[in-house]
């Protein structure tokens, strides 16, 4: 037992700062697109949530983390699951009606994630609608809406109320593809040229593609074609037109897209790609060079060659200066790059979120403005397949 005068001990230097003494490093924070934990957060936005399923719980609550969010009520309509989503997550309030907790708490942000309405329809509209006029900002996941009249719907209400919404397309914050993106912007590159994009997904028959409460098909592919999309929003920017093609047995379809930025691009929706196996595939080609992103997690970028002497060179090898990179995370270590709240996109999309409460701004990506743009491709295939559907340029809400 220590003796009754022995001095407290000092507080014991936490690894990291060990480490960053014994090696000389600067502070975490001086480099680039380091990661501060919610419980140092200085600022935090004062959230509320909507939704205590299954999805919110493995990705969503979890990521919290890693942002600055200081979670303080929570909605479900099963009381007990809000009860106990708020005692795992640290909430201070359980309501069983969102619209009780939007009346009684003084909120900054409402997180939604629900699921869908006895006609297959995504509640998402009107509760982001509401979250907005209680004046919060909302932050709702994917599929946003079941139409375009719903998007404008909510448009209307970003006007009115000042407040925006945006949307879990977790594809833009992908740290590959986000670095694909960056790539493609230098001049090096040569522009984002061409893009192919392969995403597993069934298309319900025409009669039926757009029939929620009868095709639970139709809900899938409601539920899912948000991904590719977003994939393709984000590194092409807004098309122009599109035109598909599509196969009765497996269900899968080719759309060809032109892109206001000259470019043009396809999706393959590979109905009847087995199960299990990594699902996307990307690759965007630029002006002698391009970049492939395979399962998410490995980047490659083949770089400008003048090319071999055909006929003559003797070995395959560019130049160091020239040669192929290829990026892909280690995983041995437990740290946040590797974790798939990272590599999915959860956390950066919060952390966005988040920047944009904090400073009152709109995003600039995954907002409303994005989301009628690829709506507009959604209900392009109300269009006969061979047919050229041109779009509309997104409104730009002030
Ligand atoms: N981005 C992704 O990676 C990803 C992954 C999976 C699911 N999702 C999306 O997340 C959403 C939810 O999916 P899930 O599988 O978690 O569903 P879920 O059914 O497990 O959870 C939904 C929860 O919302 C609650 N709810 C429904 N209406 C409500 C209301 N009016 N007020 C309060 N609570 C309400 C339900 O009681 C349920 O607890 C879907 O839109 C789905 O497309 C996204």
């Amino acid at each position: 037992m220590a003796p009754k005068d022995a001095k407290k001990p000092e507080s014991a230097p936490m690894q990291e700062e060990r480490r960053r003494t014994n090696l000389g490093l600067p502070d975490w924070r001086e480099l680039p697109n380091t990661i501060e934990y919610r419980s140092e957060s200085a600022r935090r936005v004062r959230a509320g949530f909507v939704g205590c399923g299954g999805h919110s719980y493995r990705n969503i609550y979890s990521a919290f983390h890693f942002a600055p969010v200081d979670l303080i009520a929570v909605a479900d309509v099963q009381i007990d699951r809000a009860q106990a989503y708020a005692r795992e997550f640290g909430a201070e309030r359980a309501y069983d009606d969102y619209r009780e907790m939007l009346a009684k708490e003084r909120l900054d942000c409402v997180f939604v994630v629900t699921n869908y309405d006895e006609n297959g329809r995504p509640r998402f509209p009107g509760i982001a609608m509401d979250i907005m006029r209680a004046g919060a900002h909302a932050w709702i996941e994917k599929p946003p809406a079941a139409n375009l009249e719903e998007v404008e719907a909510m448009q209307a209400v970003e006007r009115q109320t000042g407040r925006f919404t945006q949307v879990g397309y977790k594809k833009m914050f992908v740290p590959t593809y986000m670095k694909a993106k960056e790539i493609s912007q230098r001049p090096e590159f040569g522009g984002a040229r061409q893009l192919s994009i392969r995403y597993p997904q069934r298309m319900p028959a025409p009669e039926t593609r757009y029939a929620l409460a009868q095709d639970p098909l139709a809900v899938g592919f409601l539920d899912h074609v948000w991904h590719p999309f977003a994939v393709i929003q984000y590194l092409m920017g807004d098309a122009a037109s599109m035109s598909y093609v599509w196969d009765a047995k497996s269900r899968g379809f080719f759309a060809h897209f032109a892109f206001k930025n000259g470019g043009i691009g396809s999706l393959h929706s590979s109905g009847g790609q087995a199960s299990g196996a990594p699902l996307e595939h990307v690759e965007l080609v630029g002006d002698g060079s391009h970049l492939i992103v395979d399962n998410i997690v490995k980047l490659t970028y083949y770089r400008k060659f003048q090319g071999h002497y055909y006929g003559r060179s003797g070995d395959f090898f560019t130049p160091d200066e020239s040669a192929p990179i290829v990026w892909e995370p280690e995983m041995s270590l437990g740290v946040l790059y590797n974790k798939n709240t990272f590599l999915l996109g959860y956390a950066n999309e919060i952390r966005a979120f988040c920047d944009s409460v904090l400073t009152n701004t709109k995003p600039d990506q995954a907002g409303l403005r994005d989301t009628h743009m690829m709506m507009q491709i959604y209900e392009a295939f109300r269009q006969p397949a061979g047919a050229t559907i041109d779009f509309k340029v997104p409104a730009t809400v002030g």
